[in-house]
């Protein structure tokens, strides 16, 4: 129902403090470390929040901190109501939250209730006692004469159907890991559950939750098999479980139940939702403030699927990708900017085709693509000093799931050893899991003497963030300058509430306007070739530095990126 309270407008766009944010994501485990066990935690943010004040951001966002046997680095809960030792504790939280809000940094945090670990004590009793209340809160089924329910294929492979022991033909479901058994969403007491958990977190004040896997939770009844698309007979599990009829019930109650009570932030992870339904996710009643939209993220794997399955995208590709994303998210709502996560390679590697370039050049010229689109930008933790991929040489020496997924499925699909681990050493959820380093010395800042849990990339030397905030040419200040451009400079409203526009431009040139008080112009040369652009404005941000301050007809270098001011010509 609409209410008759008057709105705050800026350039005509409802304001709200979340659309005004810059997001920081951290991936706990790999951020840095404090006890010097090897392994990141809370303590460790909390040590590093003045690098991130410097840095700008406004707000972060931490992966799951919760107890958790970490089969997928938290995302697999046994506990949403405690914090896993190795992270340290909720005084340690505390301790965090409060030191963040001195600073003037909000804290959001991960939910993840598409799912729990097996080991949650809800799963523990649903496998103890088949008559337990708990038995309904995941899903169980009896197989088809000795096989499994159906053949879908879980996101890291194999069945998603896992055998109960002691049960004859007996099965769980899980659309992820088989450690992480799906919650059934169809039981009102489970969902209760749920809203009960979110509402202590968020009374706790925690600013709001991105919401993990959220497309998730409806599956389609009937169980019924779907097309094999593999030569493992399977077919994806998301033709029948992602963003399926139905789901719109279960959101709007989420919704309702929770974050509607609360003035916090939602922001919904919500891959396969078609532009169509964009409403229904961030329209005025959506869901969610925001989504994550994965268009243009997966521009290298077909729907975003198996890593063997590449493309040969152009950066006219990625041009359409972005536009088409941003026009359907500005005609609906609200979007969630990002170049790279936990899930992805670092976006270096992946959308600087010249290796020259994956550089200082290279990261700026992205960092400028991405930043000032509309929506709230959000920079993972290494983005902002151009971290890069690694290049492994065992698979012995990656930890993420997918990963050794994808390898045994790329070899199952007839590809070579070595091509496989190209493929994996390309898409590895690894890439951006590995050490955030801090310095240029052998544990990179990251552990005092402790090896890391995970190796790092190598490249300490050259990439660092001690290095780069004493540097005036690095990424870092360019990042710090595109926040002072965004949020506390005269084009602020512009670069924030303004509309989008993409521009014309050659094929190699990714180029779009903001038009509010002024148009702020962005236009980013995505080739290893000089290219041109017409057009009077006065330049406000470059990755080249001697670039003239104003110009009627701009000379693009390599992956030269501008942010200009556009002039108006008067007749
Ligand atoms: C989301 C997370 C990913 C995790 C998966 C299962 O996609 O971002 O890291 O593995 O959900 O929870
Ligand atoms: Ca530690």
């Amino acid at each position: 129902m609409k209410t008759m309270t008057k709105e705050k407008t800026i350039l005509g766009q409802p304001t709200a403090d979340w659309k005004e944010e810059v997001v920081y994501q951290i991936y706990p485990k790999s951020f840095s470390d404090s006890n010097n066990d090897g392994i990141g935690d809370l303590k460790g943010i909390t040590a590093k929040l003045d690098y991130l004040k410097e840095l700008g951001v406004t707000m972060l966002w931490i992966c799951p901190i919760f107890t958790s046997p970490m089969v997928d680095n938290g995302y697999d809960i046994a506990d949403y109501q405690a914090i896993q030792p190795e992270f340290g504790t909720m005084a340690d939280l505390e301790e965090l939250i409060a030191a963040a809000k001195e600073k003037g940094m909000k804290i959001m945090l991960d939910l993840v209730v598409n799912h729990s670990s097996d080991e949650h004590e809800w799963f523990q009793k649903a496998l103890a006692d088949s008559q337990s209340p708990y038995r309904d809160y995941y899903i169980f089924k009896k197989g088809q004469a000795g096989n499994p329910p159906n053949n879908w294929r879980s996101i890291f492979g194999g069945s998603v159907w896992e055998p109960v022991a002691n049960e004859a033909d007996m099965y769980y479901f899980h659309t992820f890991d088989k450690k992480q058994p799906d919650l059934n969403w169809e039981n009102p007491a489970l969902r209760q559950e749920i809203y009960q958990m979110i509402n202590w977190w968020l009374d706790k004040g925690i600013a709001g939750f991105r919401i993990d896997s959220i497309t998730f939770i409806k599956k389609d009844q009937d169980y019924g098999d779907v097309p094999p698309d593999g030569s493992d007979g399977l077919g994806s599990v998301k033709v029948k479980t992602r963003n399926r009829p139905g789901i719109e019930k279960f959101l709007a109650e989420l919704n309702q139940e929770t974050f509607r009570q609360h003035d916090c932030v939602s922001v919904g992870e919500a891959p396969g939702v078609p532009y169509e339904q964009f409403d229904q996710y961030i329209g005025p009643d959506g869901y969610f403030n925001m989504i994550f939209d994965f268009h243009y993220a997966d521009i290298d794997v077909e729907n975003g699927s198996e890593w063997f399955r590449q493309t040969k995208w152009q950066p006219q590709d990625l041009k359409e990708l972005m536009v088409k994303s941003q026009e359907a998210i500005q005609a609906n709502g609200w979007g969630a900017n990002f170049l790279e996560n936990h899930d992805q390679p670092r976006s270096l590697s992946k959308y600087i085709t010249d290796k020259n370039y994956q550089n200082a050049i290279g990261a700026k010229a992205l960092g400028t693509l991405f930043f000032f689109l509309r929506g709230t930008p959000f920079i993972y933790q290494g983005q902002e000093i151009g971290m890069k991929n690694f290049q492994r040489t065992s698979l012995a020496d990656f930890n993420d799931v997918s990963s050794i997924d994808n390898y045994h499925r790329s070899i199952q699909e007839g590809y070579t050893k070595e091509q496989a681990l190209g493929f994996v050493n390309q898409r590895s959820r690894d890439n951006t899991r590995t050490p955030f380093q801090w310095d240029a010395s052998a544990t990179a800042g990251f552990s005092q003497t402790a090896t890391p849990w995970m190796k790092l990339v190598g490249d300490q030397q050259e990439v660092n963030a001690a290095d780069q905030v004493n540097h005036e040419q690095s990424v870092f200040h360019y990042y710090q300058q595109m926040i002072q451009l965004r949020n506390h400079s005269d084009y602020r409203n512009t670069l924030i509430y303004g509309q989008f526009q993409s521009l014309g431009a050659d094929p190699a040139i990714i180029a779009y306007e903001r038009i509010g008080q002024e148009r702020i112009q962005v236009i980013v040369n995505l080739s290893n070739q000089p290219q041109h652009f017409d057009g009077a404005g006065e330049l406000l941000l470059s990755n080249y530095p001697d670039t003239p301050a104003s110009s009627e007809q701009w000379q693009l270098q390599p992956y030269q990126a501008l942010v200009l001011r556009k002039e108006d010509h008067h007749e």
